[in-house]
C-alpha cells in the first residue's frame, strides 16, 4: 500500500509524460456527464486530474463522479504539462474511490465557512479543528512550525547542547502561583509545570549545556492573542555564562529559525501572506538591547500609564514594539518585577540580570531569561523576600550547596515565534489543537 508518487514532485517536473499513480483527497470537482475534473490534494500540493468516461468506462466514471470533497481516491494516469492553472495535469486511465464521504454528511469546512471565519478563529472552525487541519492555511502553518522546531533542535545540537527532560508533575511554581494548574495527585496536590528550568538547573553541573522543547502549562484565565494554557517551550540552561552570553544564544536561535524558514518554507510563507523581506531582516541583523528603564521612558513619552517596578504586560509591549524594526532585548528589570531565581545585579541591587526578547510588529515577548541566583545565601534571601515557602524548593536550594557556579538560561515560546515569523494574527493559528481557558475539545 505504499505511496510512490507525490504531487509536489510532479510540479518539479519529475514525471513528464510518465504513467504514475497518485493517492490523495478530493479538493474540488466540476465537469459534465462525459468529462470530470478533480483537483486532487496530498500533503505536498494540488493537481488537476482529468477523467473521461470514454477512457475509464461508465461504471468507474460514475463512482468517481460521486466522490465528494475530502473523499480519498487513487488515480492512475499520465502526467502532461498544460497551460492551465496548476502547470501539470494527470490524464486519468484508472480511478478508484478508497474512503468515500456520505452525501448526507458532507465535509463541513466549506470556502464560505472559511471566509466568514476570516482566518480560522470562529467557534465553528474551532469545533471542527480536527477537519480544519486539512485546509491549506493550517497545512502551511504546520509545515512552518515543523521547520521552526527542527531549527531549534539543530541550533542547540550543533553546539553540543544535550537534550534533557524534566518532570511535568511538580510540587511548586516557577513563574508565580497565579497561573498554576493544580492536579489531584493520590491524595496530595501537584501542579503541571510552568517551565523546565528549575529541574534543568539541577542537571547543570552534570551537563553544563542543556536544552529542551517541551510543553509548559499556565492557567491563563484571559484569552489573548498570545496566551495558551498549554504551550511549547524551548528552554536552555548553560553553566559559566553571564546574562550577555545567554542573550547571544537567544538571538542565535531566533535568527537561525528565521533563516531556516527562508531556506525551507518560502512558498508556505508566501501563501500565508507573510512579507518575506521582514523575515530576511530578522535573520540577517543583530538585535538591539535596551534597559527596562529606557523602555519605561519611551512608554511614558507615549502617555502610557506605567510605574517603575511593574512588569510589562501585553498591552504595553504592543505599544512599545509597534515601531521596532527588529526584535529588541530588554534587560535589567526591577528586582521586584521578577521571580526569585533571577540574580540581582551586583552593581545595583534594585535590578536583576535578566532579559526579555520582544518581537517587533506589536508581537511582544517571545523570550524570557537571564542569570540565576547561584549562592545558597542569595537564593534564600530572594525566596524569603518574595514570601514564597521554601519547602517545595528544597531540592533547588540544595543544588547550590554543592559547587554552585554562575549560570543562566532562557525560555522561548515556540508557538509565539511561529505566530510572529508567519505573521499570524493569533497564537491559536499556529498549534494544531489550541488550549485556552474555554476549550479542551476537540
Ligand atoms: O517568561 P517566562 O514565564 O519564563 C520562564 O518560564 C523561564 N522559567 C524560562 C527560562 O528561563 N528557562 O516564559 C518564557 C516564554 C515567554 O517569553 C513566552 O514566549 C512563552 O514562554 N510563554 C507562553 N507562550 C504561550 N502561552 C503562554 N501562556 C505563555 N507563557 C509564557
Ligand atoms: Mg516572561
Amino acid at each position: 500500500m505504499a505511496k510512490d508518487f507525490w504531487i509536489g514532485e510532479v510540479h518539479q517536473g519529475k514525471y513528464d509524460d510518465q504513467e504514475i499513480e497518485l493517492k490523495g483527497w478530493v479538493h474540488r470537482t466540476r465537469g459534465s456527464n462525459k468529462i470530470w475534473f478533480i483537483v486532487l490534494r496530498d500533503s505536498t500540493g494540488l493537481i488537476q486530474c482529468v477523467i473521461k468516461k470514454s477512457v475509464v468506462g461508465d461504471e468507474s466514471f460514475d463512482l468517481i463522479k460521486g466522490a465528494l470533497i475530502e473523499s480519498s481516491i487513487i488515480l492512475k494516469g499520465t502526467i502532461k504539462s498544460t497551460e492551465r492553472e496548476h502547470g501539470y495535469e494527470l490524464q486519468v486511465t484508472n480511478a478508484k474511490v478508497i474512503g468515500p464521504v456520505n452525501p448526507d454528511n458532507p465535509f463541513p469546512i466549506t470556502e464560505s465557512a472559511m471566509l466568514e471565519a476570516e482566518g480560522g478563529e470562529s467557534e465553528f472552525l474551532l469545533d471542527n479543528r480536527h477537519l480544519y487541519l486539512r485546509t491549506s492555511r493550517m497545512t502551511n502553518m504546520l509545515k512552518v512550525r515543523s521547520t521552526i522546531f527542527g531549527a531549534i533542535h539543530s541550533y542547540f545540537r550543533n553546539q553540543d547542547f544535550i537534550e534533557y527532560q524534566a518532570p511535568n508533575f511538580v510540587a511548586g511554581a516557577v513563574e508565580g502561583g497565579s497561573t498554576l494548574f493544580e492536579v489531584p495527585y493520590f491524595g496530595k496536590k501537584a501542579y503541571l509545570t510552568q517551565s523546565w528550568q528549575l529541574y534543568a538547573e539541577a542537571a547543570m553541573p552534570a551537563l553544563e549545556r542543556l536544552y529542551t522543547i517541551a510543553p509548559s502549562f499556565r492557567a491563563e484565565k484571559s484569552r489573548t492573542r498570545r496566551h495558551l494554557t498549554e504551550f511549547w517551550h524551548a528552554e536552555m540552561e548553560i553553566a559559566w555564562a553571564s546574562n550577555d552570553e545567554v542573550m547571544k544564544y537567544g538571538e542565535g536561535v531566533v535568527r537561525t529559525a528565521a533563516s531556516k524558514l527562508l531556506e525551507e518554507r518560502e512558498s508556505e510563507l508566501n501563501e500565508l501572506g507573510r512579507d518575506l523581506s521582514l523575515v530576511e531582516r530578522y535573520a540577517d541583523n543583530p538585535y538591539p538591547r535596551m534597559r527596562y528603564d529606557e523602555a519605561v521612558e519611551i512608554l511614558q513619552s507615549k502617555n502610557v500609564e506605567i510605574e517603575w517596578g511593574q512588569d510589562l504586560d501585553y498591552s504595553k509591549e504592543k505599544i512599545l514594539t509597534a515601531d521596532f524594526d527588529l526584535p529588541h532585548f530588554l534587560t535589567h528589570y526591577p528586582r521586584i518585577a521578577k521571580p526569585f531565581y533571577h540574580r540581582p545585579d551586583p552593581s545595583d541591587q534594585k535590578y536583576v540580570l535578566c532579559h526579555d526578547l520582544l518581537a517587533p510588529e506589536g508581537y511582544g515577548e517571545i523570550i524570557g531569561g537571564g542569570e540565576r541566583t547561584w549562592s545558597e545565601e542569595e537564593i534564600l534571601e530572594r525566596i524569603d523576600e518574595e514570601g514564597t515557602p521554601r519547602e517545595p524548593y528544597e531540592f533547588y536550594i540544595d543544588t547550590r550547596r554543592y559547587g554552585g557556579v554562575p549560570h543562566g538560561g532562557f525560555g522561548l515560546g515556540v508557538d509565539r515565534i511561529c505566530a510572529w515569523l508567519a505573521g499570524a494574527d493569533h497564537i491559536r493559528e499556529t498549534i494544531p489543537f489550541p488550549r485556552d481557558s474555554r476549550r479542551v475539545t476537540p
